[in-house]
């Protein structure tokens, strides 16, 4: 996925991040499902007719075949997930869940001076928060970004609910950030001192009033400048929850450079994607909807033919930036097995040699790639027991039995 320039993948993007670079994205902007508990459909007559996404989820959703890295890398943020059960009921953890198995490769994916914008609402906003702040790091938090408009509504009961929340974080205290490029012209303010431009600052000379008059200034975290896509006739695709274009024009300025490359994992129908051809950016787009992609053809075609550079692919990509070996290399097995101390992964039982089996940690189904990082040696036995389940579920099974062999020998006391 590496070498040519924009790519669309369709399919569940989890999959996919398994399979692209570490270190290989300069910018990530996400629009998850915000589990609204709808389902999303565009209106009849619109580009977007008959594309839907659902957002509700259950345990269903959840690939248990891919939690096992979480409950090893991430322990505490696996106890906050679970404790949401609690708190909000269980599609919540699981939505909980689901985002933070994609966050975690993301981060992956991201280049060291790199950016993440993660655009949700306050449905569950504080606690992707706390997934953001486990997976990037407290210190690696920069902004929660304020998106307000206004749109009719029928509340009396409380305020009408008319913003979206980005939290932006960086990979490191290094990033790329290019304030001039996002500057904007000063607003008019009155003040009892008469007329400024800068409130407080009515004292500086014209000089330097100029000088900052020229150069704008810089948006604060709230931004009420853009209209939601229903009023924005001209780029309304009518695929339902599509952000406008300028929002996204704002932050891959502020977040990337020209020739760097810009992942959306949930494109729907590629505003990213669109921003990023139109700043001469590089883009991958992704999508679980096959819907989505054709209507995100249809959007890139209709700006004269300016699109014709991207591949369209539902098949996974090949790291280029591990070794790709091939689990029967009679070397491998005895190398992973020097490498275990002769003893199974799972139960620790310690075995010949030829009783081993190489196992893949993350099934090739799942986007598990042939390298050696996703391999292990299992025993024949827990080998049949784990199957293409996770590593959680075969130890849980490990743990039980021993539990159940103690009880014997107590008992047979
Ligand atoms: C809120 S919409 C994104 C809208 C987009 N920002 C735009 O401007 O059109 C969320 C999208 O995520 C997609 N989606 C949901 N789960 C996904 C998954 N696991 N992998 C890839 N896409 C997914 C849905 O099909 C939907 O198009
Ligand atoms: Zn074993």
């Amino acid at each position: 996925m590496n070498k040519a320039s924009n790519y669309l993948y369709t399919g569940d993007n989890i999959h996919f991040l398994h399979r692209f670079d570490s270190e290989s994205v300069d910018l990530i902007y996400l629009d998850p499902p915000f589990n609204s508990k709808r389902t999303y459909s565009a209106p009849i007559g619109s580009k977007a007719a008959g594309t839907s996404f659902k957002d509700m989820w259950s345990w269903d959703d959840i690939d248990e075949e891919l939690l096992e890295t979480l409950f090893i890398t991430h322990p505490c943020l696996v106890d906050f997930i679970k404790s949401i059960e609690g708190i909000h009921g269980k599609p919540m953890m699981a939505y909980v869940l689901y985002m933070a198995q994609r966050i975690k490769e993301m981060r992956r994916v991201l280049k060291e001076a790199g950016s993440i914008y993660l655009h949700c609402d306050p449905t569950a906003s504080h606690y992707l928060k706390i997934v953001m702040d486990d997976v990037f790091g407290r210190d690696n938090f920069r902004n929660e970004i304020v998106w307000c408009y206004t749109a009719p509504s029928g509340s009396v009961k409380s305020f009408p609910k008319k913003h979206d929340i980005i939290l932006f974080y960086t990979k490191s205290d290094e990033w790329t950030f290019n304030a001039d490029a996002v500057r904007i012209p000063y607003k008019k303010l009155n003040t009892n001192k008469g007329q400024s431009h800068f409130g407080a600052d009515v004292s500086l000379s014209s000089k330097v009033r100029d000088e900052y008059l020229h150069r704008g200034k810089m948006p604060e975290s709230w931004w009420p400048d853009f209209s939601p896509v229903g009023r924005l006739k001209k780029e309304r695709t009518g695929y339902p929850t599509q952000k406008p274009l300028d929002l996204l024009t704002r932050i891959i300025k502020a977040s990337s450079n020209e020739g760097d490359v810009v992942l959306d994992p949930f494109c729907g129908c590629a505003t990213t994607c669109v921003a990023s051809q139109q700043l001469n950016r590089k883009w991958i787009g992704i999508d679980i909807e096959e819907q989505a992609a054709h209507l995100l053809v249809e959007r890139l075609s209709d700006d004269a033919g300016m699109f014709k550079d991207f591949v369209h692919r539902f098949d996974f990509p090949e790291r280029t930036d591990l070794p790709i070996e091939s689990p029967s290399k009679p070397e491998l097995k005895q190398a992973m097995f020097d490498e275990q101390g002769g003893k199974c992964n799972a139960c620790e039982n310690e075995m010949r040699i030829v009783d081993f089996h190489i196992d893949h940690i993350i099934p090739v189904s799942k986007g598990g790639s042939d390298t050696r990082e996703n391999y292990q040696l299992l025993c024949g036995n827990c080998n049949m027991i784990k199957g293409n389940r996770p590593m959680e579920y075969l130890r849980s099974k490990i743990a039980k039995r021993d539990n159940l062999l103690s009880q014997q020998i107590t008992f047979g006391r």
